[in-house]
């Protein structure tokens, strides 16, 4: 577990499902205008084990400058393994220094850049100009409405167009009672303020109050048998955050039997709903 609570075999547990949950439509938006650059300066905000900058850095035929944005230095230094380890496995040459790395691979040179410290201090790194497209994945759903207005002025002025993905909008789990306990998962996300499943809609929000060209779109993680994994995390994330929220032993006791049910049930499955979107100025 790192400092900040975001565990790293789970960054990295959900990057496969989070790939395969990707909306093309709204990825494509994105593409077209990466194509539309010789090269192309990407910042990654809240970026965690390098999830976006793996997933696109070879699917862009362009050369690249990466900034990594991660306010735990441990899960910074678990991206910096992580991305050395992939390209050490391709065979692409990668030389390391103390801001980050230097990739060759299939005729490109990618520079990415981590940067240990906060989002909300992006101006202090940046200046107009500098960037081509600020990504975000799983980050704004975090953030309260002041702090997300708080970061989107900050990135539109020193970018002209932002890709978030994997904004969470909703859940559903075959099970009775399935409803009620969401609920409670919801509301716990939401319980100091945070957007929770209101975060992409601020967003889209905040784009059409400024007349920003928004494509947006619904990726879902379909979560069947063999998501076992899966399972086990988003189980473990319901246990705790629900557990906070409930009053009386009556109900917690109700709650664990119905989770010991849930971890039981070899054929449960769980849909998870994220939305997707592309803004450009
Ligand atoms: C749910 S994780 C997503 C990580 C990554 N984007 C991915 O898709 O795998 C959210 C990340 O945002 C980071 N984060 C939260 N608040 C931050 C801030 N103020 N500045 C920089 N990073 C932050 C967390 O440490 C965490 O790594």
């Amino acid at each position: 577990m790192s400092a900040t609570g975001f565990d790293t075999s789970w960054l990295n547990t959900r990057f496969a499902y989070d790939n395969a949950a990707r909306n093309s439509t709204v990825e494509a938006a994105f593409t077209q205008y990466a194509m539309q650059h010789s090269s192309l300066r990407l910042l990654d905000i809240g970026a965690g084990t390098a999830a976006n900058c793996l997933y696109f850095a070879e699917r862009l035929p362009l050369d690249q400058e990466w900034w990594l944005v991660e306010q735990d230095a441990q899960l910074c230094q678990a991206a910096r393994e992580r991305l050395q380890d992939h390209y050490g496995t391709m065979g692409a040459g990668v030389s390391s220094d103390e801001k980050g790395l230097t990739v060759n691979v299939q005729g490109r040179h990618i520079r990415i850049n981590l940067l240990n410290g906060s989002f909300f201090e992006l101006e202090h790194h940046f200046s107009p100009g500098q960037l081509d497209v600020t990504l975000a994945a799983a980050v704004f759903d975090l953030l309260t409405l002041a702090e997300l207005e708080q970061v989107l002025t900050a990135i539109f002025h020193l970018s002209p167009a932002l890709f978030t993905t994997m904004n969470y909008t909703g859940m559903s789990i075959t099970h009775s009672q399935a409803a009620k306990y969401i609920a409670h998962y919801e509301a716990h996300m939401q319980r100091h303020a945070g957007l929770g499943k209101d975060g992409a809609a601020a967003l889209v929000a905040y784009a059409r109050e400024k007349d920003f060209t928004i494509i947006d779109g619904l990726s879902q993680w379909q979560l069947d048998i063999t998501a076992q994994r899966m399972h086990h995390f988003l189980l473990g994330f319901m246990e705790n955050s629900i557990g906070e929220m409930l009053t009386t032993a009556a109900e917690q006791q109700a709650f664990d039997q119905w989770l010991a049910a849930l971890r039981a049930d070899r054929s449960l499955e769980m849909t998870v709903d994220h939305q997707d979107i592309w803004i450009v100025k």
